[in-house]
C-alpha cells in the first residue's frame, strides 16, 4: 500500500510512523507512506497557501492553486489513487469503508487546515472523508486515523497474532469481554465458561455476550449486522423484556 499525503505539517506523521505496526508495515515493505509539504507547490515567496475568505467572516480559506497542483503532481509520480479530501463535511469512516480502501493499490490523502478549503478544491478528489462528528484543528489527525485504520487490514501486515476478520465492527457487532489472569481480581472472576476449555462452548458466549453489548451500547449497529434469524428474535425476546420504560442491562442477557 502508497499513502501519499499531502500537509503543512510533513513532520507531524513522523513519530507514528516510527512506532508499533505502522513502522514494522513500512519495514516489511507493507505500506510506504510518502509526505508533501504543500508550501513547495506555492509560486509566492511567502510561499502561502491560504487567504481571507470571500464575503468576509473570521479565519482563513486553504488556496485552491497549491492543493491542487500538489494533487496533480503527486498522482502523476506513481500508480493510479484515489485522492481523499479529510474534512469534518466527508462521509464518515466505518470499518467497512477501511476494509474497502485497504484492497486499493494507493491512497493520496490532502489535509486541509484552518476554517476550510476552497470549495473548488472538491472538484478534484475522489472523496471526502470524516473521521467523527468533532471538529479538529487539521486534517492531519484525520489522516493517522485513516492510515492506522487502512494498514492494520493489509494482508500481512497484523500477522498471525492477531486476526483483523475476528474483531470488533467486522461482522457489525462490537467486540465480546475479554479477560486475561489473574482469575480474581478485586473480587471479580473471569466468567467460568471461560476457563472450560470448551471451544464451541466459548464461542457461543462470546457472539451472545458480543450481541448483548451490542444491543445494549450500540443498537445502532444491529439494523446492519450480520445476524442470523435465531439472533434477531433474541434480541427481540430482550427488547420485550425489557418493556418500554425499563432501563437496559437487567442482566438478562445468559
Ligand atoms: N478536519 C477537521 N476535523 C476533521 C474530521 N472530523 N475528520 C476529518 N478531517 C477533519
Amino acid at each position: 500500500m502508497l499513502i501519499d499525503v499531502i500537509t503543512i505539517f510533513p513532520e507531524f506523521f513522523q513519530g507514528p510512523l516510527d512506532v508499533g505496526m505502522m513502522q514494522r508495515a513500512r519495514e516489511k515493505g507493507l505500506l510506504q507512506v510518502r509526505l508533501w509539504q504543500l508550501r513547495d507547490f506555492t509560486r509566492d515567496r511567502h510561499r502561502t497557501v491560504d487567504d481571507t475568505p470571500y464575503g468576509g467572516g473570521a479565519g482563513m480559506v486553504m488556496k485552491p492553486e497549491p492543493l491542487v497542483e500538489a494533487l496533480e503532481a503527486v498522482r502523476a509520480q506513481g500508480p493510479p489513487g484515489r485522492a481523499i479530501l479529510l474534512t469534518p463535511q466527508g462521509r464518515v469512516m466505518d470499518q467497512a469503508w477501511a476494509q474497502e480502501r485497504a484492497k486499493e493499490e494507493r491512497l493520496i490523502l490532502l489535509c486541509g487546515r484552518y476554517e476550510g478549503v476552497d470549495e473548488r478544491v472538491r472538484a478534484f478528489v475522489d472523496e471526502e472523508l470524516s473521521v467523527g462528528d468533532y471538529v479538529l484543528t487539521g486534517g492531519e489527525y484525520a489522516a493517522l486515523i485513516v492510515i492506522d485504520a487502512v494498514t492494520r487490514l493489509v494482508p500481512g501486515v497484523l500477522g498471525s497474532s492477531a486476526s483483523p476478520v475476528e474483531e470488533s465492527f467486522s461482522d457489525g457487532l462490537l467486540e465480546y469481554p475479554q479477560y486475561t489472569r489473574p482469575p480474581v481480581f478485586r473480587g471479580m472472576e473471569v466468567p467460568q465458561v471461560l476457563t472450560t476449555g470448551n471451544h464451541q462452548e466459548i464461542a457461543r458466549w462470546r457472539r451472545r455476550q458480543a450481541l448483548y453489548r451490542t444491543w445494549q451500547r450500540r443498537p445502532d449497529l444491529l439494523a446492519q449486522a450480520s445476524l442470523t434469524p435465531e439472533e434477531r428474535a433474541l434480541v427481540e425476546r430482550w427488547r420485550e423484556a425489557q418493556g418500554p420504560s425499563q432501563e437496559k442491562g437487567n442482566g438478562s442477557e445468559g
